[in-house]
């Protein structure tokens, strides 16, 4: 999907101007300001309701620009951006002085990536600062993969949405972040655990903690829909009839299922869109939903599964 040369005009104006946008991205859209303009920066936090001592991801449009918001980079972060940049994969690293205290939250590292998307590739490219851009939701709430979503939830605090279409991933980017020089997954997301590991050659754990949240989208009830949820092991009996039950992959109704053809990746793109259905009628019976298979990005999706069934 090529972006309209008008609307990139209108964004560039809007985010020279300090305004906020709706962005796409192959995960998830995202609320975009100049992340090297604080007063910019701090519209995010506003708009989103979003606690200040969680930090921002900053989004760069050439590998190379990574010096201008990240030092020190460690050889396995070179290896990991060489690999799979652009692409749901955004890394922790030590910062440079440019970047504001409050996208980091007052760390010393900041969290980079590049996305993969033509829309976004061509507005970063096109500008002469990196974006600073959460997902474009209310804090806590589902992440929004369509332009509409954003539409639906934050029209008075952004200039504009650029239509980027549905985002092909449909779940974050995994952040991985380097204590001692060696690769941690934060967050798991689009990229699957297994590629880094065939990309670096060793295990690399994963350090998800959620009551001392490492990347705070870790909050345990971070995607909770109105609608109350039960999750069903992959491959499980399905519940008796009587039960509102969304199965991974039912071939006689691929429709009324996670994923419509039985891949992860179908069930990532389809995961935010089926959880705010489920906001639009929260009265409802309590849904039974089966998890992916606990392997690649299936990893992902019961993560954030997992999370929009806790009730705290
Ligand atoms: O796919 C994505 O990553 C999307 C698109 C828009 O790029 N963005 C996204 O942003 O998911 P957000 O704000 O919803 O999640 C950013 C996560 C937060 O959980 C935050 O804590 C973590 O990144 N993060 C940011 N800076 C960090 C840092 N220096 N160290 C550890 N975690 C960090
Ligand atoms: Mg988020």
């Amino acid at each position: 999907m090529q972006p309209k040369p008008s609307e990139l005009i209108a964004a560039r104006a809007a985010l020279r101007a300090g305004r906020l946008i709706g962005l796409p991205t192959e995960t998830v859209y995202g609320l975009a300001a100049n992340a090297f303009d604080p007063v910019a920066v701090a519209r995010i936090f506003e708009a989103k309701r979003r606690p200040y001592f969680d930090p921002l991801i900053v989004h760069i449009g050439r590998s190379s620009d990574v010096h201008l918001v990240a030092r020190e980079i460690p050889e396995d972060a070179h290896a990991l951006m060489k690999a799979f940049w652009p692409g749901p994969l955004t890394l922790v690293l030590q910062k440079q002085l440019a970047v504001p205290d409050l996208v980091t939250s007052g760390m010393d590292t900041v969290a980079v990536r590049l996305p993969q998307h033509p829309v976004a590739l061509e507005l970063l490219q096109s500008l002469d600062f990196p974006l600073a851009a959460p997902s474009a939701n209310p804090f806590g709430y589902v992440s929004p993969t369509t332009r509409q979503h954003v539409l639906d939830q934050l029209t008075d605090e952004v200039a504009l949405v650029l239509d980027g279409g549905p985002c092909t991933v449909g779940v974050e980017s995994t952040i991985v972040g380097f204590p001692k020089g060696r690769a941690t997954v934060l967050r798991l997301g689009g990229l699957s655990v297994e590629d880094l590991e065939a990309c670096l050659g060793y295990t690399v754990p994963t350090q998800l903690s959620s009551s001392q949240p490492h990347s705070p989208g870790q909050l345990a009830s971070h995607y909770a829909p109105a609608r109350a949820i039960r999750l069903v092991e992959h491959g499980a009996v399905r519940p008796e009839n009587g039960v509102t039950f969304l199965p991974f992959f039912n071939e006689e109704q691929p429709t009324f299922s996670l994923s419509e053809d039985g891949t992860t990746a179908s069930a990532a793109t389809r995961l935010f869109g089926l959880l705010r259905q489920l906001d639009h009628s929260p009265d409802g019976p309590e849904v039974w939903i089966e998890k992916a298979p606990e392997s690649g990005l299936g990893r992902a999706i019961n993560d954030r599964l997992t999370r929009a069934a806790h009730r705290a």
